[in-house]
């Protein structure tokens, strides 16, 4: 079968579109043929060895996808030969197959697009972690959302608005705002153009946001401190600008607020019932047509490279998937 490997750690263009061995699924595995392949933030860092999580060369990155099980191992008990599903992997998901534990493969609804399933379970179960049991975001509270047109920034738009926020975006450009908009968001903000402090007080009349989902760090985050209201939530979800932030203690203690850090992978380990309850939640929003995962394109998977050149480049709006 073919595959995208990291045969050295390095940029996007370094990596390789080959023939790799098809490996047989241990006995508490499936084996999936890829429908597509979900491209996240955290891959552009894994290939260069500047992740958490480290991976040895060669090595095939990826850590979503969906498809149809194609071969069980011996010990697996709840899905058979042609379910439907989508599933998370420590590596390996830019390929034409890999192996998933059953335990990390969740069978999707009849019908699900099978497209936007690979862009689907890491995003939208990472914002619905981060609003609900990290955030406790309520209805008629107000959501700040920083690098609003990415990937999880999107999607906690369209959760936080059907959670009944009001949603404040806040992104780089106009284009990436009108999506925003497009997508539900009640006001705009373009941080390339104006303070982001100042516009926050001047959207909530000087009371600042409820809860704040920063994806983004660096000088964003600081900035998050003065906008942030009275008992408000400050969600830690990432570092997208390539630096993380330090916060001064007393900003929290002037607001009676709270920074949360939020981190699915050890969340969905650690509560796998409370995970399978947001997906479940999800998945009827999506069935009553109350929330559609945007993916705003999708690329052959021998283009790996240039889906994550795209996305280190700030070009990426909502998910890109890769099709094999
Ligand atoms: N904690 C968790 O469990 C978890 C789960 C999933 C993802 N994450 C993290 O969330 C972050 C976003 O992931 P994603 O997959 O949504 O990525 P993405 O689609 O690329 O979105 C990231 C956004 O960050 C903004 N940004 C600001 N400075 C940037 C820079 N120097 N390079 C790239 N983007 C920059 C961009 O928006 P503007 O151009 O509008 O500023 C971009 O849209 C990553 O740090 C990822 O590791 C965490």
């Amino acid at each position: 079968m073919k595959a995208i490997v990291c045969k050295e750690l390095g940029p996007p263009e370094s990596l390789v579109y080959e023939e790799v061995a098809d490996i047989a699924p241990a006995a508490n595995e499936v084996r999936i043929k890829v429908v597509s392949a979900g491209v996240n933030f955290p891959d552009t860092l894994i290939i260069q060895g500047k992740y958490q999580f480290r991976g040895t060369p060669p090595f095939t990155p990826g850590a979503e996808v969906a498809g149809l099980v194609i071969a069980v191992g011996s010990k697996v008990k709840r899905l058979k030969i042609g379910d439907a599903v989508a599933a998370v992997v420590p590596i390996g998901g830019y390929a034409e197959a890999v192996n998933a534990a059953e335990e990390a493969v969740m069978p999707l609804p009849a019908d699900f697009d099978l497209v936007m399933g690979g862009g689907f379970l890491l995003a939208y179960g990472t914002v619905m972690h981060a609003l609900k049991q990290r955030g406790s975001l309520k209805a008629g509270e107000t959501l700040l959302v920083l690098g609003a047109a990415g990937g999880v920034g999107l999607a906690a738009v369209q959760i936080g608005k059907r959670m009944g926020a009001r949603v404040i975006a806040a992104a780089s450009s106009a284009d990436k705002l009108a999506l925003c908009r497009a997508q539900g968001a009640d006001e705009v903000i373009d941080y390339s153009q104006e303070s982001l402090k100042e516009a926050v007080k001047k959207l909530t009349r000087g009371q600042g946001a409820d809860v704040i989902f920063d994806p983004v760090g660096g000088e964003l985050a600081q900035e998050c401190f003065s906008s942030i209201a009275w008992s408000g939530r400050h969600l830690v979800v990432g570092f997208a600008a390539g630096t993380i932030p330090e916060i001064a203690l007393n900003r929290l203690l002037l607001k009676g607020a709270a920074t949360l850090g939020v981190f699915w992978g050890a969340f969905i380990a650690r509560e796998p019932q409370v995970s399978l309850q947001n997906h479940q939640q999800l998945f009827a929003w999506i069935a009553a047509g109350e929330l559609k995962p945007y993916v705003s394109k999708t690329y052959p998977l021998k283009d790996a490279a240039q889906a994550l050149r795209d996305m280190l480049d700030r070009k990426v709006t909502g998910k890109i998937v890769l099709l094999p």
